[in-house]
């Protein structure tokens, strides 16, 4: 983390707001160490390092003047915020909205300067007049310092409002690279051989998905399905429009062939039923010498994401989490489970059968992982709560209605429409081994069903840290391990 300023000897900070309480700060999740964040950008690893740029206002707690933050970590855990990347000024150009990295193996960009590959960002460039462009960076140092390029924008304004987050990948296949982008209510894709010219090659979008709101952040990647085959998914967020209200990012499986996209599915996905992981995106150059498919999303909603009451640093990530594609009553559907890294650090506390009426203390000051088997018992509520007027969370799973449903309404802070009942249809059939885990750090709670077959997120902003679980219903017992993190 980056110090806080030091002013002969005496820490200065601001003023906390009235309300605020350090527990809601998350311990295993990325926090920057002071003002706003959000999305992730420029996911990005090299060389053991992964490499996590943010939407970042150095400035203010809230929205405005942004730059690109950075942290860096080896463990995808513990996380070192590091001097901003890319900030708004002085070129004038604009704000530094969201985008990609890539490692350019073959510098067909012409940008490297010395041993290492170089990096490339795509951003948009966001002008006072509100004028969308897209741009590129270069770091010849492994991702330490970046330099905007000299003749950006490399893809000008066409006249269209929305029209940013360039998220760039190269096509093996076709031998180029490929950017998607979104436009309005639409993404396009573009080609390029060196990063720099890009063609325009189709659209995406007009007829599918949800269309509530403005799509932002897409991505494109492929992964391979049960019988190793190669299918491609397309995330896209979208907000307004989501499935419990504002952000919330939708997904596409289908055939892309370097210049377009073809879905093999007329119905609306989401990624996370949960109010709090939007803008998600999945990292370069780590196919190189691991085939996971790794994301992180930014975990608030921006209905509120401004108002939170965290006050002195706004914004944090979802834990990391790898996609993987599985098969339901014959569909394809995307899986967003924690990344295995997370199972390597996590250590067992306590293991147990919980009965009905159980309460189980929480160890304090810890990130936690709980999984319970409810397999044998499909029909369960659960209560956080963090001790008298502390507040709630109820969570409630059913699976004869096919319901997951995370109640939030008496969870502490329930401003700017904050405090709601959070339901998620189960995406996949439960079955003897099905297995409930729910990770809480600080403010936020991520709940994922079967390896993610079913994900939930959701912040949380109770006034003291939640203290007991309670097995308030159960049909049988249930089998439960708690880890810390
Ligand atoms: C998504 C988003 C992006 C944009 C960025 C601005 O949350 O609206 O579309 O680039 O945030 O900070």
């Amino acid at each position: 983390m980056m110090d806080l300023e030091v002013e002969t000897g005496v820490v200065e900070l601001p003023q906390p707001e009235s309300g605020f309480r350090p527990h809601w700060r998350p311990k295993r999740h990325f926090t920057p160490a002071k003002n706003w964040m959000n999305d992730p950008n420029g996911m990005v690893y090299l060389e053991g390092v992964y490499h996590l740029f943010f939407q970042y206002n150095p400035g203010d707690s809230v929205w405005g003047d942004i730059h690109w933050g950075h942290a860096t970590s080896t463990d995808l855990l513990h996380w070192q915020e590091q001097p901003v990347a890319l900030a708004s000024e002085p070129d004038g150009l604009g704000y530094i909205f969201s985008g990609g990295a890539v490692v350019d193996w073959e510098n067909s960009s012409g940008f490297q300067s010395g041993d290492q590959p170089p990096l490339v960002a795509t951003f948009t460039h966001h002008s006072k007049e509100e004028v969308q462009a897209q741009s590129l960076a270069v770091s010849t140092d492994g991702g330490l310092s970046w330099d905007k390029y000299p003749h950006n924008p490399v893809i000008p304004n066409p006249g269209i409002k929305d029209f940013r987050d360039p998220k760039v990948i190269w096509h093996r296949d076709s031998g180029h690279w490929v950017m998607v982008l979104a436009v309005g209510d639409q993404v396009h894709f573009y080609r390029s051989r060196d990063l720099k010219d890009w063609v325009f090659t189709s659209g995406f979008g007009r007829t599918s998905g949800a269309h509530g709101g403005v799509w932002e952040c897409p991505d494109l990647f492929p992964l391979r399905d049960a019988d190793g085959e190669e299918r491609w998914c397309l995330l896209v967020s979208i907000n307004p429009g989501g499935p419990n209200g504002g952000s919330a990012t939708q997904y596409f499986i289908g055939g892309f062939d370097g210049e377009a996209f073809v879905p093999e599915h007329e119905d609306i996905r989401w990624l996370d039923y949960g109010t709090d992981n939007y803008a998600g995106v999945t990292w370069d150059g780590l196919q190189r010498v691991d085939d996971r498919r790794l994301f992180i999303g930014w975990m608030s909603n921006w209905q509120y994401a401004n108002k939170v009451p965290t006050s002195l640093w706004r914004g944090a990530m979802t834990i990391p989490r790898e996609l993987s594609l599985y098969r339901d009553k014959g569909a394809l559907r995307l899986a967003n489970a924690p990344a295995r890294e997370v199972d390597e650090a996590r250590r067992r506390v306590v293991s147990m059968p919980l009965q009905p009426g159980n309460s189980i203390a929480l160890p304090g000051n810890s990130a936690l992982d709980l999984v319970l088997k409810i397999g044998g018992a499909p029909e369960l509520e659960l209560e956080f709560s963090a001790g008298e007027n502390g507040g709630r969370l109820l969570l409630a799973l059913s699976a004869e209605r096919g319901a997951l449903l995370l109640d939030r309404r008496e969870s502490g802070w329930v401003e700017e429409g904050f405090g709601r009942e959070i339901s998620a249809p189960l995406a996949h059939a439960l079955h003897g081994e099905s297995e409930l885990r729910i990770l809480i750090d600080g403010s936020s709670v991520e709940v994922f069903i079967d390896d993610g077959r079913t994900a939930v997120t959701a912040l949380f902003f109770s006034s003291a840290p939640l203290s007991h679980m309670v097995l308030c219903r159960a049909d049988a017992a249930v089998p439960f391990v708690l880890y810390r993190l």
